[in-house]
């Protein structure tokens, strides 16, 4: 009787604290469980892009790669990492890439064995279900953002499932390749499923990432997926692009680079920042986001 009274009172007190994520601030997911279709160049992209035109961006480095935090210039990664803020500090400390746009980096300590171990061994974590300790931990940071990125690694592990479950939307980075619609259909199955343990999980849109437009199959699967994904598939595909290699594995933001690449006059465009320009116009106008005070 008296553990009945307790789960009930917990669950009053899970439910209310799970409700409370700050509508106002876009918790996003982006998200593939298939490896190297541009999940973290997405991430990048979107988070530098948003920053310049004013939003307050948070970045969460989901992969114990690491890959997100390289890309961008930050150092002393090793002082602040997310394993370490969510279980050391219980608090968010993060590294400003600009005054906007702020990282948390990734850990090794991310792998899903060690997660799972580190929230068995924290008890005020194991009441409820392991997958809902990012969310709880985002709850009080979200009120200070307009957008959280967070950049998922290639599977469905416990990291991703605490992903899907604090999230409000979940952007689907893929290729123009037969097999990335299986990637596609089990991310969206995947959102299908956490509506039962987060009703506000939304599909924003498709990213067709690495598009080839002279090849035939890229424009055959394109075109696919414009009529098997109408309304997700967002209408700029991000066209293969050198420069846009070139600035996640030196680690410059791409709107630094967009610049540096203007000012020496470098006849090539930078393809990669208009496509992402143009994703991010469709983001905000799916959204309904009204310009950010810059
Ligand atoms: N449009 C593009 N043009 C050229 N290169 C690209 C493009 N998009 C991504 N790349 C490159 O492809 C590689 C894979 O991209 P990325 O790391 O973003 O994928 P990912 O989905 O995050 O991979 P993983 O599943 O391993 O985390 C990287 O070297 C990146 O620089
Ligand atoms: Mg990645």
């Amino acid at each position: 009787m008296r553990s009945d009274i307790i789960s009930i009172l917990f669950l009053i007190t899970h439910y209310f604290t799970l409700t409370d994520i700050n509508m106002h601030c876009k918790i996003i997911s982006i998200s593939n469980q298939k490896g190297g279709v541009g999940k973290t160049t997405t991430t990048s992209s979107l988070g530098s892009i948003l920053a310049q035109r004013g939003y307050k961006v948070l970045l969460l480095d989901l992969d114990d790669q690491n890959d997100l935090t390289l890309s961008l210039p930050v150092k002393n990664t090793e002082d602040y990492n997310l394993f370490d803020c969510i279980f050391k500090l219980g608090a968010a400390k993060g590294i400003h890439v600009n005054p906007n746009l702020v990282i948390i980096p990734g850990s090794k300590n991310l792998q899903p064995l060690r997660f799972l171990d580190m929230i068995r061994m924290h008890p005020e974590y194991q009441y409820d279900n392991p997958r809902f300790v990012l969310r709880s931990f985002l709850e009080p940071i979200s009120e200070k953002c307009d957008f959280i990125l967070m950049d998922c690694p290639p599977n469905e592990e416990l990291i991703v499932q605490n992903a899907m479950a604090a999230s409000s939307h979940v952007i689907i980075p893929t290729m123009a390749h037969s097999f990335s619609i299986n990637g596609i259909n089990a991310v969206l199955k995947m959102i299908q499923g956490f509506r039962k343990i987060n009703s506000e999980i939304e599909p924003l849109g498709i990213v067709m990432n690495n598009y080839d437009r002279r090849n035939n199959i890229d424009r055959g699967v394109y075109e696919l997926c414009q009529e098997e994904y109408q309304g997700l598939l967002f209408d700029t595909p991000v066209r293969i692009n050198t420069k846009l290699k070139e600035n996640t594995h030196l680690g410059v933001e791409i709107i630094h680079y967009a610049r540096e690449l203007a000012e020496r006059k470098i006849p090539q465009t930078f393809s990669g920042f208009e496509d992402f320009n143009s994703v991010v116009d469709q983001i905000l106008d799916r959204l309904q986001m009204k310009p950010a005070y810059v």
